[in-house]
């Protein structure tokens, strides 16, 4: 596939980065997910605002304006092969030939964007659910930023998958918090409950779509601290991300999540998602 890499246009496979990269000696960077239908990038936007909001919490200047944003992405989009793209698009503070935590003095930030074939759930796992299971969320108290920094997510991903699932369900103190790499709602009476936004969180592009989705067509719901044990007995519990779009767990910890079927909520609200998203 193509890539951009610090201003080239190149097969992935020759793109190279310094081993200096504070990206890789730090997890010293920033990144997005973008999905791509039908070779349009989709709540551009709104991920375009959320690196802008992640660059600024981490004190890197954002190397290129919106509208230059725009371009690469669309670049890249056109210059592979499929229709459906799941773009990734990073930033990090940039190569320095001395090691120090502390920022360089000049910083010339790399800038990746690559692009892979879309690939959302299959209609059996939306048929049958995901499974998860649940962890302690022993991230840090910045979670609201979108960066590389991801040894806490992969570790607690590894974990479900470990136990042949698919996604960890994370709580801290007692409350539910989001998954690994995703999102989480549940469904309790008929009404649709989301975690506030916090620090503790990643504000979801997808998130933000399901609750317009729900406002749109009348579906109750509310935003509001969700409980451990509200959770374990809720009527449904969905996952939602960009890759994964709105995707029901029918299991939580080896127990049926409602009647361990996807239920008829998030049936309704990934038909909506699928309409709205072309
Ligand atoms: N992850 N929470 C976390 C921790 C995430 O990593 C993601 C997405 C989400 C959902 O955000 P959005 O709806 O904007 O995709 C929530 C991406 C897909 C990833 O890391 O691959």
């Amino acid at each position: 596939s193509l890539c951009y890499l610090n201003g080239r246009y190149l097969p992935l496979e020759d793109a190279q980065v310094s081993p200096m990269d504070r990206g890789f000696l730090f997890g010293d960077g920033a990144y997005e997910v973008i999905p791509v239908y039908s070779r349009r990038p989709f709540r551009l936007d709104e991920h375009l605002a959320r690196l802008a909001s992640t660059l600024a919490a981490m004190r890197l200047p954002n190397p290129h304006a919106e509208q230059e944003w725009a371009a690469m992405v669309r670049e890249v989009v056109d210059r592979n092969p499929w229709d459906d793209q799941s773009l990734y698009l990073q930033v990090t503070r940039g190569a320095d030939m001395r090691r120090n935590h502390a920022f360089p003095e000049v910083v010339r930030p790399s800038v990746f964007l690559m692009s892979e074939a879309l690939v959302t759930p299959s209609r059996e796992l939306r048929e049958s659910g995901a499974s998860a299971v649940s962890a302690a969320d022993f991230r840090w108290l910045r979670c609201d930023l979108k960066t590389t920094s991801l040894l806490a997510n992969c570790l607690l991903r590894q974990h479900a998958v470990d136990q042949g699932c698919h996604e960890t369900v994370l709580f801290r103190d007692g409350f539910l918090t989001e998954g690994s790499a995703s999102s989480i709602f549940i469904v309790r009476d008929g009404v649709l409950l989301a975690p506030p936004k916090s620090h503790l969180m990643l504000p979801g592009i997808t998130y933000d779509v399901v609750l317009e989705l729900a406002a749109v067509n009348g579906l109750p719901h509310r935003v509001q601290e969700i409980l451990e044990d509200e959770v374990r007995s809720a009527d449904e519990v969905w996952m939602t991300s960009s890759t994964r779009e709105v995707l029901a767990i029918t299991r939580l910890d080896g127990r049926p999540v409602g009647e361990g079927r996807p239920g008829p909520v998030s049936e309704q609200m990934h038909a909506w998602y699928q309409a709205f998203k072309t």
